[in-house]
């Protein structure tokens, strides 16, 4: 064989002989035939670091040396005992990895490169190194393997080759990690803000609404990458972020998307209210409301007498002059009531300031109603008799007050038990009513059901006789409008009083004309006839009376 160990050994022996001539410090590279230099023991001529010779193929080897090749690195090969002279055949030794070299010459290996942050090199001998890949990320040097490029965290998105994930811009949020690109950020959530690389949404604070998305805040994530230099300013309330302030009249709990109007009878003069608490109770001689504003959520709305839905407001306002004020027994609001033509005590159809709701009938008046359906004209005698007596022990077990309350809460159809025994022509049932507060002056003279008409008003139309003649001996009459609405229906009512509606207590005082109270205010149940196939009631009512009251 006649290898190039062989010629190696005989090259090391050769340079032992001669320990002098490298004293200089210095390898001079070969320039002409390194193999030949060498095997005519010039070892002086070795290649010097940082250069190789290549002796292949043997036919006719390279004879200079040569440049260290890319993604290598060239040291020199300490020759027998001359260490401190390295010179260098053809060893070249490839760049380990997470390094690469792209220029030849290297000598030592601190010449391979680092790979940069974000990229990384798993092999050896890399010109470059590669990418890592959209979504990853590596903020450090000498990255060797794909595993050392990290998942981008939430909050960031990381482009290819990423060194340091970018954080999602204010008004963004990602609340996955691994995104590759700024357009994969979410947009932040309505009612919500969003910092600096945010993972979720913020909920703007109670006190302010957020009514588009996008929107911003100062201050950063926990943790996130911050460009540099950055100023983390943290919000405090609405100071750094773009929810607005909750204006007044209204309030904004936690991550409101819109302010909520105050309920109606309830006024709110501070901006940046935080919950319907903050509403407070309509003063007793104020009326506390204004049209809801469409682009606002409601908490409770009540209803003018023109229908026109009112809430809460921020300042209240004194009742006017020709308007009574009360205390509304339900619920507990005070307010004005403006023009009321008939009331129930205690029980106002009339829209006050707060609320325009009719009570909820309790289950003693429904207990009421229920025995005095069955006295019924075609119910059985028996039935008829029994329900009395149950209606008399039951009124005899409560407080006068409640017995009175229970008997005038009104159905669905704005009747109290009075207008129903006068639609039944119930004499003994009325006379029971009388006896337990269920038929007062006022109430008699003045409490108008749904359709506009007073007790007395049915039994004509019906023609109850007894019930008319019962009704009037208590005091009850015909206003001068109510007399046209019945003659013009037909109605003989040549030996009915005449009276001028009573000015009750509560009534409000004004001269406009009385619309009745809609089905919605009821809940939105549907009007039925209180006496179903018991008469030949067929009235059907489409036209309120004209009732014009005269002011006193
Ligand atoms: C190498 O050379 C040094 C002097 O330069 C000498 O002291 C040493 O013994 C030598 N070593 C060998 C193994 O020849
Ligand atoms: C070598 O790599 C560096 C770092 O990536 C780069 O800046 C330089 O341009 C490259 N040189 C050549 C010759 O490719
Ligand atoms: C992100 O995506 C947009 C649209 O797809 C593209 O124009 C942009 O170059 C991408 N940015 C990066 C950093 O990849
Ligand atoms: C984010 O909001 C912008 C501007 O309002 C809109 O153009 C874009 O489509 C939204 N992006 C998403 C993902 O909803
Ligand atoms: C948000 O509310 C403010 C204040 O009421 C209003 O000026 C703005 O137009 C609203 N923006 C949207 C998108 O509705
Ligand atoms: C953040 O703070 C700066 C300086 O205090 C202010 O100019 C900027 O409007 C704030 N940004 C937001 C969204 O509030
Ligand atoms: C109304 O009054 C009742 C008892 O009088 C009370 O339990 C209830 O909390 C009050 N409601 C409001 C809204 O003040
Ligand atoms: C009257 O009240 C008592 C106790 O409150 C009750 O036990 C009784 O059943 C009641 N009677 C009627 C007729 O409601
Ligand atoms: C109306 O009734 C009275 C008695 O109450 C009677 O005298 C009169 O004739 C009646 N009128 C008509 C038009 O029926
Ligand atoms: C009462 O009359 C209505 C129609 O007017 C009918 O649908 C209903 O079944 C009747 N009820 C009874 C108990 O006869
Ligand atoms: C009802 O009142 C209006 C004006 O208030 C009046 O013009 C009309 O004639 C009245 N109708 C009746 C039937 O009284």
């Amino acid at each position: 064989m006649h290898g190039y160990e062989t010629q190696f050994g005989f090259a090391a022996v050769a340079l032992c002989l001669l320990p002098g001539v490298l004293g200089q410090g210095q390898t001079v590279p070969c320039i002409d035939d390194c193999l030949a230099e060498a095997l005519a023991s010039v070892p002086t001529k070795g290649c010097a670091a940082g250069t190789y010779w290549r002796p292949y193929p043997e036919s006719s080897p390279v004879d200079s040396c040569q440049p260290c090749p890319l993604g290598a690195y060239c040291p020199g090969i300490a020759y027998g005992n001359f260490t401190e002279h390295p010179v260098n055949l053809n060893r070249r030794i490839l760049c380990p990895t997470g390094t690469f070299r792209n220029i030849t010459g290297g000598s030592t290996l601190e010449d391979c490169e680092l790979c940069h942050p974000g990229y990384f090199s798993g092999s050896l001998g890399l010109t470059a190194c590669e990418n890592c890949p959209a979504g990853r990320y590596s903020i450090t040097s000498g990255s060797s393997k794909l595993g050392d490029c990290l998942e981008c965290p939430a909050g960031h998105h990381c482009s290819e080759a990423c060194s340091r994930p970018v954080p999602c811009p204010a008004g963004s949020y990602a609340p996955l990690p691994g995104l590759a690109n700024e357009t994969e950020c979410l947009n932040c959530t309505l009612g919500h803000w969003c910092q600096i690389g945010a993972v979720e949404p913020l909920g703007c604070a109670a006190g302010t609404f957020g009514n588009s998305t996008r929107l911003r805040g100062n201050g950063s994530a926990p943790g996130a990458f911050l460009p540099t230099p950055w100023t983390d300013i943290t919000p405090s309330g609405l100071y750094g972020t773009d929810c607005l302030p909750c204006p007044a009249a209204a309030f904004c709990p936690h991550a409101s998307v819109l302010p909520t109007q105050c309920p109606a009878g309830t006024f709110q003069s501070n901006t940046l209210a935080e919950s319907e608490a903050e509403c407070e109770e309509c003063p007793e001689g104020f009326r506390c409301r204004m049209p809801l504003v469409a682009d606002l959520e409601q908490s409770n709305v009540a209803r003018l007498p023109d229908g026109q839905p009112v809430a809460g407001t921020a300042v209240p306002e004194v009742c006017e002059e020709d308007e009574v004020v009360i205390h509304h027994f339900y619920p507990n609001v005070t307010g004005c009531v403006e023009n009321c033509p008939y009331q129930f005590p205690r029980q106002s159809y009339c829209h006050v300031a707060g609320d325009g709701r009719v009570p909820d009938r309790t289950s003693t008046a429904l207990m009421i109603d229920t025995l005095v359906e069955h006295r019924g004209e075609n119910r059985p005698l028996q039935l008829r008799q029994d329900a009395l007596s149950n209606l008399i022990q039951l009124l005899d077990n409560l407080t006068s007050e409640e017995a009175a309350d229970s008997l005038l809460m009104l159905d669905q159809n704005g009747r109290a038990i009075l207008h129903k025994a006068a639609m039944f022509d119930d004499v003994e049932l009325l006379e029971v009513l009388w006896q337990y507060g269920g038929a007062g002056t006022v109430t008699l003279q003045a409490s108008r059901d749904s359709d506009g008409f007073t007790a007395v008003m049915q039994a004509l139309l019906l023609e109850n006789s007894a019930a008319v003649a019962w009704l009037i001996s208590k005091g009850s009459g015909l206003t001068d409008s109510d007399a046209q609405v019945l003659t013009a229906r037909g109605v003989n009512i040549t030996s009915v009083p005449s009276i001028t509606e009573p000015s009750a207590p509560r009534l409000g005082r004004g001269s406009f004309a009385w619309t009745g109270p809609s089905g919605e205010d009821f809940g939105g149940l549907p009007k039925v006839s209180p006496m179903p196939n018991t008469t030949t009631w067929v009235f059907t009512t489409t036209t309120a009376p004209n009732t014009t009251l005269t002011t006193t």
